[in-house]
């Protein structure tokens, strides 16, 4: 499942880019590309053939066929995915934390939701009101955002810990117990996610609905948009929303309840966010046959990702593997717990720990142990980890060399949110994870070249339309839009380079 609309031109595009990007490079190190010679190149395409043979990588991770951002299904998606109609408060959209612009994500370390001083303002000036009794002016969401870019591609879980995660015969999620089916969530992973964000207070819920339960929230939500039930009269103009929903559900007929159903708006967010997939990278194009596609520098850098420490390689891919760069499995790999954590316990007693996975599965193996996320765009995904700790990719990618050393020196400067956890708690929450019996990982020396090499190669899977704002615009609502909500709750963000 590979092309979508995107041309021939994009592809050359993309060449260009990745020639200009390797030369902008952010890192501090100056190298020279040109001590390689024809020896090293054959030699290098040979043993990268060797992983991609042996790894059965083919460039496209996508098994199903998701939609284009053209259906009307997509299109309509869109529209609630910009919409503030969807929070509680009619303050926060989905779009904010996850915004086409800034890679499918919001650049925050963590998130800002719910009771914003300027609810359209996104990006690293988003700060919370001060002075309600839920805000000191910090971030109040605990984890990071990550991207909602190629989300179709996920087969086994979503969420940070897997909450929402395939088993046997269907899709379990947190209103359910573990391996147990929830029959309510949907037709696939991204649309059974797509009903959570709401029931969250932080997110988009917020505090005055706390009388409802998630699924009073969700059929809130859904009586606000079709102007029925307890929602009726909440909204100006519904009849906005009826007709479209008419239209893509091929039932001209239909009452608001039949049709503005909280299953279809999560179905229909879904829909969009499967469209959504930005896969077209230097990488993929060598992986499917360009030997040009990627420099030597990043061939080298690619050798030294898929190679086994054992080898004398940095064995990314044990973790990051397949096609989709992640084995969709959880580890604790001690990135820095920053923030206000999930309610658990840390040493101290105080409740502001985040256990990762063991959340769901109650398995010490499991504790603070977090997804492998994909590494596709990851240059555009930032700040990383799963509390969005680092700000730089070459920071992330420094914490493999020796976690402990990382912890130690951590850099709490390069944070540019106020209002997180302090320092000292950073490091002694983090210094469990690191001391806990499922640390995964090995200490290994890599000179300042071998990052620099590693990082041009995370470069490399980036797909240049993620940088484009006129490639990324049939995934954009603004505000010229001739269709616009009169509702007045499309979110139009401001704030943005
Ligand atoms: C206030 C910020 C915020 C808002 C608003 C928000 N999200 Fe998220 N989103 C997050 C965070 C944080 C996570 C990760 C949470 C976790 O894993 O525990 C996440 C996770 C996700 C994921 C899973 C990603 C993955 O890799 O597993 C998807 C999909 C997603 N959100 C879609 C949505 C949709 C759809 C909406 C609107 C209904 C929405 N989000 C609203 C912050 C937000
Ligand atoms: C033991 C498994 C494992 C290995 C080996 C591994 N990673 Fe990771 N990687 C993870 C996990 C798990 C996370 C997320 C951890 C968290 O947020 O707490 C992650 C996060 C990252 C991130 C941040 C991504 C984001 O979106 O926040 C980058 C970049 C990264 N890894 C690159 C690498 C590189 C480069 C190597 C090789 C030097 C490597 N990884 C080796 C499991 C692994």
């Amino acid at each position: 499942m590979y092309t979508h609309y995107k041309s021939a031109l994009i592809l050359t595009f993309s060449f260009l880019l990745t020639a200009c990007m390797e030369s902008e490079s952010g890192s501090t190190i100056h190298h020279s590309d040109n001590t390689n010679t024809h020896q090293n190149i054959s030699t290098l395409d040979t043993e990268l053939n060797q992983q991609i043979q042996a790894r059965g990588l083919r460039g496209d991770p996508v098994k199903n066929t998701p939609p284009s951002i053209y259906a009307a299904t997509s299109q309509l998606g869109k529209r609630l995915f910009f919409s503030k109609s969807l929070s509680g408060n009619r303050d926060t959209a989905c779009v904010t934390c996850h915004h086409p612009l800034m890679g499918g994500g919001d650049n925050l370390s963590l998130p800002i939701g719910v009771d914003a001083v300027n609810p359209n303002l996104l990006g690293s000036q988003r700060r919370h009101k001060q002075g309600s009794p839920h805000h000191d002016g910090g971030p109040t969401v605990p984890r990071n955002a990550p991207t909602t870019f190629n989300i179709a591609a996920w087969e086994k879980t979503l969420f940070l810990d897997g909450r929402i995660e395939k088993v046997d015969n269907g899709i379990r999620t947190p209103e359910v117990d573990i391996n147990t089916t929830d029959p309510r969530a949907g037709v696939n992973l991204v649309h059974a996610q797509a009903r959570f964000p709401v029931t969250s207070p932080e997110e988009m819920k917020g505090f005055s609905h706390n009388d409802k339960n998630n699924q009073q929230i969700r059929e809130f939500l859904a009586q606000r948009l079709g102007g029925y039930g307890a929602g009726a009269g909440q909204l100006p103009r519904t009849d906005y929303w009826l007709a479209k929903f008419r239209g893509v559900f091929g039932k001209p007929n239909a009452s608001a309840q039949e049709v503005i159903t909280e299953q279809n708006i999560s179905f229909l967010l879904s829909e969009y966010q499967r469209s959504q997939l930005f896969m077209d990278s230097p990488w993929s194009r060598y992986v499917r046959g360009d030997k040009n596609a990627i420099s030597n520098y990043v061939k080298a850098g690619a050798a030294l990702f898929f190679k086994d420490q054992s080898k004398g390689g940095a064995g990314c891919a044990r973790c990051h593997s397949g096609d989709f760069f992640t084995d969709e499995k959880f580890h604790n790999i001690g990135m820095p717990q920053i923030g206000r954590g999930k309610g658990d316990l840390d040493r101290d007693g105080e409740a502001i720990h985040d256990y990762g996975r063991y959340r769901e599965t109650k398995n010490e193996a499991d504790k603070f142990a977090f997804r492998t996320p994909t590494l596709l765009n990851v240059e555009t995904t930032g700040p990383w980890g799963h509390a969005g700790a680092y700000t730089t990719l070459e920071a992330a990618v420094r914490h493999y060399i020796n976690a402990q050393h990382a912890i130690d020196n951590y850099d709490w400067n390069q944070l540019k949110q106020p209002g997180l956890q302090n320092l000292d708690r950073m490091k002694r929450n983090t210094q469990e994870a690191l001391d806990h019996d499922n640390f995964a990982l090995k200490s290994q020396s890599l000179n300042d070249t071998e990052v620099d090499q590693l990082l041009a190669f995370l470069r490399s899977l980036t797909d240049p339309c993620t940088k484009s704002a006129s490639c990324l615009s049939p995934w954009i609502l603004y505000d010229n839009d001739t269709d616009q909500d009169p509702n007045g709750d499309q979110l139009i963000a401001i704030g943005l380079n």
